[in-house]
């Protein structure tokens, strides 16, 4: 739904001045600084905007904004030029009403920024599609290029406008821009060549000089250097936030959007230099034989440049600058400058060059912008101008008459139009005409313009008039002409009034615009109204070999010369003025009125002496009277019924008959009395704002006693819905919450049956089982009772038959079954088949005992035989010997023990396969038994030394055991005995038989580790042998050796620790040889 809003919504003081009450010049500053406070800059007088300069940007003039206000009624929200714009452009578009947008303000007010503001609105809402905004782009990029060569920065505004602009904006029937037309007024060409303190030339000589490329610099012939040119200004050269590079491109970028040639460009540029050249010339006087100075340019580099920028031969313009031709009535005559006439027409060249320069550019740029089609076009009409104009010190001149007289005009049409335009609504309306009192300033337009005594009439006459013409003849003039006038002051007019008159200086005249009396200083009005350029040098332009200078000096051309003086400039802007008034006429006129708050450029400051100042001179007061004289109040009945409908029962909430008569009860019923409104057809009037406001309060309270209801309704339905849900919910838990308890009950129930059940059933059950089991005890007790007596009976009857020998069968079985079970027994827990396995099962009973012994003795001697019968013959003759050696010396010789693990290997040095034996062993015959190093034991001294011991089957054989030489072989025939000690020694004694053959020697006493092996075999040889005895062997610790004669007791002792863990053997004496032997 859309929301509808009002103006007089959330209002900060008033939005419309017409509603101010009580309405004086106070209040109305006093409001209008309330909304400048709070950033509302826009306020409105009826349909007439005031703006005041925020002096800083404000955020609303977004696309947002652009939208809110787009198709709405002006009242409709706050104030803002977007409502002006969108009113302007939807009469034009949808009522075919062409419109003009009047700007007005004093420098700096922000009129050229809301002329901009309107253009960017239109060029928002209206039409889109590439050749619209093709158009659109151009209208708005004009701004640029316009501002760049008419535009400066001056004491009031950094960017202030030196010229006055309207532009016509033309629509299509659909209301999208076809093209527009741009007009401009009297351009403030003396800048050119002077500027006031601390202001400065226009824009485009710094914007070219800082932003222009090396190269463009070089081909204008021009120095980057400010300071190198007389007519730029240099205490405010540079101005703070405003880059004069950045604007020199948007500058040319906007020049090729309006369709400008590059050639074209460079022409204007051209031109530019060639007026900061122009500046630079200087003269000086030479003097001439008739006795008047003549001038001659000093230098002459500055003019050969401009003349080579232009085209123009130097000699030409170097002569117009110093003489002039006067031509009357087909005579001509050359007189001389002097330097200040030549000053003075180098300064006219210049501004005349410039001024024509920008004429062109706005005529160039209408052709680039101007309408393709010659249909009937809409037109938007946006005049930007100089504002009314006032400085201080009577210090106002020509150019302030000229825009103070635009603004009389201006006014004029205003305020014809306004009450021109109120006239009609109230014919429209039905509404009786009140004559309204009002301020006319027909008369003051009349003293400036009138033809025959107006003050521009007499500066012309002045002007034209031969003889001695100065500002003094001027003045007098109009001190006889004007005397009379009521606006007119002056201290030398006949009106004597003034002539003590001491605030009113001699050479000024003064007058009372409609906004304030404007002391104007004669000085150099008829110049600046001649605005003289010697036709020299309009001809030395026209000669110029330049495409755009001789358009710009058509005066110069030879062929037409023309003897009438040209127009004067206050006759042209008179002239304009005219044209430009008839135009607005014809137009619907929408104002916007620009205020300044302070001098300072500063935001947040507002100075009210000032701003009463300018709502004096902008009439707005008498603007808000006009508008106040009849009824300060209209609106449709519709949206006034839709407004205040709540204040009466039979209107509120619908009113179902027309809104016109609905609004007549409304009043009626609020007792309004009738004198304060009238009913128009489609409008009510209200005479006075009180009753307005009386109708807002009204409005107001009841909007609060409506919201309270609204409220009221709101917070009981809220709570009643909230109730009613709570009562759903309660209903909703209680059936759950019941559910569950019945369930919860039956489910106890249920179970509590089921175990009163199982109980019975329990009891029941046991009850039958014990019954059964009763009877069943019953039928066993029978059968047993029965089994028993029966038993009793088969017993008592034949026991006489198995008593007899039943003894012995039981015991026969039992024995069976005994010794059957111990042999199965025996069966399973047989010890390994190992002959040293000594593992026995335990017997089972003590009566199997011997039996238990005898079979493991058989199952030894058994699992024996098993373990020889795997014997080879050889291994079976080592363990013979090994049997004959524990035959013969276990248990007897100590030394037997560490001999069992030895294996008997016969042959320990090898004697067949070493070659150092091979002579010792081919000398033996048999087959070697034992071939061993052995000990022989010196007699003398019981030492041992080393010999090779071989034992055959015939003889043994002892050899040396370097070199195996034989010592000494016995056959074994002369072997008697051997004897060996108890203990663990290897000594012994070799016994040979009295009277052999070896016997001669002696015996020999023999150490060695292998003594068991050697004694076993030798006893083993005697055994085998036939013809020899068996050799005894004789073991004792005391044993005697026959040594040569002698014979020797070997006697063994068990070793001392002394001795060592060796044996060790000594002779004691002759008899005696003493072995010790450790104890092991
Ligand atoms: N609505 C605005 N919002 C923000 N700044 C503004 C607004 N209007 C004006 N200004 C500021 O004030 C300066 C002067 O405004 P503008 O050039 O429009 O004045 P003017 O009335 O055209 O003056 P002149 O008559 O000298 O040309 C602008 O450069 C801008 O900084
Ligand atoms: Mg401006």
């Amino acid at each position: 739904m859309e929301v509808k809003t009002s103006l007089l919504d959330n209002m900060i003081g008033v939005g419309d001045m017409v509603l101010i009450e009580p309405l004086s010049e106070d209040t109305f500053i006093e409001n209008l600084r309330k909304r400048f406070e709070h950033n509302e800059i826009y306020t409105y007088i009826g349909s007439v905007v005031i703006s005041m300069n925020p002096y800083k940007s404000l955020p609303i003039y977004t696309a947002e904004k652009v939208e809110e206000y787009r198709n709405r009624n002006f009242y409709e929200l706050s104030p803002h030029i977007y409502a002006l714009a969108d009113e302007a452009y939807r009469s034009l578009r949808d009522q075919d009403k062409d419109q003009c947008i009047l700007i007005t303000g004093e420098s700096g007010a922000g009129k050229t920024e809301a002329s901009k503001f309107v253009m960017s609105y239109v060029a928002a809402v209206c039409g889109k599609g590439q050749e619209v905004n093709k158009v659109k782009e151009q209208l708005l990029q004009s701004n640029p290029v316009l501002e760049a060569f008419g535009n400066a920065k001056t004491v009031r505004n950094d960017n202030s406008s030196r010229f006055g602009k309207y532009m016509d904006i033309e629509f299509d029937f659909k209301g999208d821009p076809l093209g527009g037309v741009i007009s401009n007024y009297l351009l403030e060409k003396s800048r050119v060549v002077k500027q006031p303190r601390g202001e400065r030339n226009f824009h485009i000589f710094y914007q070219l000089l800082s932003g222009a490329s090396d190269d463009t610099l070089k081909k204008l012939k021009l120095d980057r250097d400010f300071s190198k040119y007389n007519y730029l200004s240099l205490d405010s050269a540079t101005v703070n936030g405003l880059d004069d590079a950045a604007c020199f491109r948007t500058v040319r970028n906007a020049m090729q959007i309006v369709g400008f040639m590059e050639d074209e460009v460079q022409s204007v540029l051209e031109l530019v230099a060639a007026v900061l050249k122009l500046g630079n010339l200087e003269f000086k006087p030479e003097s001439r034989c008739n006795g008047f100075d003549e001038s001659r340019i000093k230098d002459k580099n500055d003019l050969k440049e401009m003349c080579e920028l232009l085209g123009i031969e130097q000699s030409v313009l170097e002569r117009a600058f110093s003489f002039r031709t006067v031509e009357a009535k087909m005579e001509k005559v050359s007189t001389t400058l002097n330097v200040a006439q030549a000053y003075y027409a180098r300064d006219a060249l210049a501004k005349n060059l410039y001024s024509r320069l920008f004429s062109w550019l706005v005529n160039r740029i209408n052709e680039s912008i101007k309408a393709q089609t010659k249909s009937r076009k809409k037109v938007m009409g946006v005049l930007d101008i100089y504002g009314f104009e006032i400085f201080e010190n009577g210090d106002n001149s020509f150019e302030q008459f000229i825009i103070n007289y635009c603004n009389e005009k201006l006014q004029q049409i205003f305020i014809e139009l306004t009450l021109r335009e109120e006239q009609e609504e109230y014919i429209r309306e039905g509404i009786e005409w009140t004559n309204i009192e009002y301020f006319n300033n027909a008369i003051i337009c009349d003293l400036i313009e009138n033809n025959k005594n107006g003050i521009l009439a007499m500066l012309d006459e002045e002007c034209l008039r031969p003889g001695t013409v100065t500002d003094e003849t001027f003045l007098d003039k109009l001190n006889t002409v004007c005397a009379e006038h009521q606006h007119f002051e002056s201290r030398q007019s006949k009106n004597s009034k003034f002539l003590t008159d001491h605030s009113l200086p001699h050479n000024c005249f003064r007058i009372q615009h409609y906004a304030g009396k404007v002391l104007y200083r004669v000085e150099g009005f008829v110049d600046k109204n001649n605005d003289l350029l010697y036709r020299d040098l309009s001809q030395a332009m026209y000669k110029a070999n330049h495409s755009l200078i001789k358009i710009l000096f058509p005066e110069g051309n030879p062929a037409k010369v023309n003897l009438k003086r040209p127009l004067t400039a206050g006759f042209q802007f008179r002239a304009s003025v005219g044209t430009l008034m008839k135009n607005l006429l014809t137009k619907n006129p929408n104002y916007i009125r620009c205020i300044k708050p302070n001098d300072k450029k500063a935001a947040h400051i507002f100075t009210d002496s000032l701003v009463c100042h300018q709502v004096r001179y902008l009439g707005l007061m008498e603007n808000v009277r006009v508008r106040r004289a009849g009824y300060a109040f209209r609106q449709a009945y519709e949206p006034c019924l839709e407004r205040y409908k709540m204040l009466c029962k039979q209107t509120w909430p619908h009113w179902k008959g027309p809104a016109r008569e609905g609004v007549e009860v409304l009043l009626k019923n609020l007792q309004v009395p009738a004198e304060e409104f009238a009913y128009g057809r489609s409008k009510i009037f209200i005479r006075n704002p009180r009753t307005l406001f009386f109708l807002e309060e009204k409005r107001r309270q009841c909007l609060e006693d409506l919201a309270t209801l609204i409220q009221k309704i709101y917070r009981g339905w809220k709570c009643r819905t909230h109730f009613l849900l709570l009562k759903k919910s309660q209903v909703v838990v209680a059936a759950w919450y019941r559910r569950f308890a019945q369930q919860k009950k039956y489910q106890n129930i249920r179970s509590s049956a089921l175990v009163v059940q199982s109980y019975i059933r329990g009891w029941k059950a046991r009850k039958l089982l014990r019954e059964l089991k009763h009877k069943k005890r019953c039928e066993e007790a029978v059968t047993t009772i029965s089994a028993y007596w029966h038993g009793t009976q088969v017993r008592r009857e034949y026991r006489k038959f198995f008593r007899a020998n039943a003894g012995k069968k039981i015991y026969d079985f039992t024995i069976q079954r005994i010794m059957q079970k111990y042999f199965m027994g025996l069966k399973k827990t047989m010890p390994s088949m190992s002959p040293v396995d000594k593992s026995w099962p335990a017997r089972p009973y003590g009566f199997l005992d011997g039996m238990h012994q005898e079979l493991r003795r058989i199952f030894h001697l058994w699992r024996c035989k098993k373990y020889r019968s795997q014997f080879t013959e050889e291994k079976k003759a080592t363990y013979e010997e090994k049997l004959a050696a524990s035959e013969l010396f276990k248990d007897k010789k100590a030394l037997y023990p560490s001999s069992v693990g030895q294996p008997f290997k016969g042959d320990y040095v090898e004697i067949t396969k070493n070659p150092k034996y091979q002579k010792l062993n081919s000398l033996v015959e048999d087959k070697v038994l034992l071939a061993d190093v052995v000990s022989k034991i010196n007699r003398a001294n019981g030492k041992g030394a080393p010999r090779i011991f071989l034992l055959t089957k015939k003889s043994l054989v002892l050899a040396d055991q370097k070199t195996g030489q034989v010592k000494a072989s016995v056959p074994l025939l002369d072997l008697s005995s051997v004897s060996v000690s108890t203990q663990s020694d290897g000594f012994f004694a070799l016994k040979l038989k009295e009277g052999s053959t070896s016997a001669a020697k002696g015996d020999f006493l023999l150490s060695s580790d292998r003594l068991i092996e050697i004694i076993t075999k030798l006893h083993r040889i005697g055994a085998a042998s036939a013809e020899r005895n068996q050799i005894n062997i004789d073991i004792s610790d005391e044993f005697l050796v026959q040594f040569k004669q002698d014979k020797v007791c070997v006697k063994f002792i068990p070793g001392t620790p002394k001795n060592g863990n060796g044996v060790a053997c000594k002779r004691k004496n002759n008899r005696l040889l003493e072995v010790s032997v450790p104890s092991p």
